[in-house]
């Protein structure tokens, strides 16, 4: 019995020793593969490295030197914007409205001009209310109708003298069109005409004096990529806005000694009451809030990027996607193909009326 017992345990040993010498030598291949994968993986970081040392280095680093010194230059000069006075058309609604928040919270003395009083004075209150901390004056209501082109020097000069000076007119105000050529009544065109191109040249003249006076000013003009490319149905809005382009390229050339600095502003669409306002073929209001408008650019957004182009100065931004750039580009350099794709469309939205 004992020495079946004996048998056993040594079985046993043997057993667990053999055991023992397989699990020592699956431990010595398992560590050799995992050491062979370390090497692999170490291998493969050192190639990113090596790829980010040759190309990521001169790229990154110069990036990411300028992208600090242009945040410290915005800095700079968003604090050389604090009590600067800013007049702003169309600021009623929209994108005018949003205009007047940015600028209004980066201190700058502000006021706003549109024909609805009660919307002015609203935004105004809202203004206070949403940027208490602001160290600024408050708001000042401008009611006007600015195709009133005659009238305006009155209001406006009063307007500015109230703080004495105006160094930035931004020139939003505005209405859009939608209608045929042949069905569309020459009053209309006129309209559109006088709202958005006479009225921004009007209230312009009438604010230059003050600024070559001052020796500084600057005006913006909110155009829109339809100022670039004119498309079926907008003849009148596309006219006017194209206009403005024109007339802003020739004063800035004109005024540059007397350091008066334009932008011309082109967004695409932005979500505003825009397309409700525009004006039908027979002077109705359109009254339709278009899906393209709809789902446009907040004008939030907008402001922002306008307030960074006045910031750095800039002669014109286009504030659109990439499909509104690619159609600017085409219709300088391949136009014939730009005219067809208008046509095209053209026919497309009359049959899809
Ligand atoms: N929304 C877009 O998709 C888009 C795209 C590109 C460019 N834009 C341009 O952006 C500018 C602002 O338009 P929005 O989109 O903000 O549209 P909106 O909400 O209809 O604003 C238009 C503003 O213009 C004012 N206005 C119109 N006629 C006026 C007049 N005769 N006198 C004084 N103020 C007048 C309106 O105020 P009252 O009614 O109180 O007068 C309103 O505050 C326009 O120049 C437009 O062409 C818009």
């Amino acid at each position: 019995m004992i020495t079946v017992r004996l048998k056993h345990i040594i079985v046993l040993i043997h057993i667990t020793t053999i055991f023992d010498r397989s699990l020592e030598n699956n431990q010595i291949s398992d560590s050799k593969v995992i050491m062979k994968r370390q090497e692999e993986t170490l291998a493969g970081w050192n190639i990113v490295w090596w790829l980010f040392k040759l190309f990521g280095l001169p790229i990154t680093i110069p990036w990411l030197v300028y992208h600090f010194y242009d945040i410290m230059q915005q800095k700079r000069r968003r604090s050389a914007l604090s009590k600067k006075v800013v007049m702003i058309t169309g600021a009623s609604s929209g994108l005018g409205e949003a205009l007047a928040h940015v600028f209004y919270s980066s201190g700058c003395r502000i006021i706003l001009v549109s024909r609805r009083k009660e919307e002015l004075e609203r935004v105004k209150n809202d203004l206070m209310d949403t940027h208490q901390t602001v160290l600024t004056y408050p708001p000042i209501v401008l009611p006007l109708d600015l195709t009133d082109i005659n009238n305006l020097k009155n209001e406006v000069s009063k307007a500015i003298m109230i703080h004495g000076r105006i160094d930035i007119l931004i020139n939003n105000a505005g209405i859009s069109y939608r209608g045929e050529v042949i069905d569309t009544n020459v009053d209309v065109d006129i309209k559109v005409m006088l709202s958005n191109y006479f009225s921004q040249v009007a209230l312009s003249k009438i604010v230059l004096p003050y600024m070559i006076q001052q020796q500084s000013g600057h005006i913006i003009g909110i155009s829109s990529i339809q100022g670039r490319i004119a498309i079926p149905f907008r003849s009148a809005y596309a006219a006017s806005k194209h206009a403005l382009q024109a007339w802003y390229d020739t004063a800035r050339a004109e005024l540059a000694d007397k350091n008066i600095k334009f932008t011309v502003v082109n967004p695409g669409y932005v979500k505003t009451s825009l397309s409700l306002n525009a004006l039908t073929g027979t002077g109705q209001v359109y009254g339709v809030m278009d899906k393209t408008t709809e789902n446009g650019y907040e004008p939030k957004y907008v402001a922002k990027c306008i307030l960074k182009s006045v910031l750095k100065q800039e002669k014109e931004i286009i504030i659109a996607p990439f499909s509104p750039k690619c159609a600017i580009i085409l219709r300088t350099l391949l136009p014939s193909l730009f005219f067809w794709i208008m046509q095209k469309r053209a026919k497309k939205l009359a049959h899809n009326k």
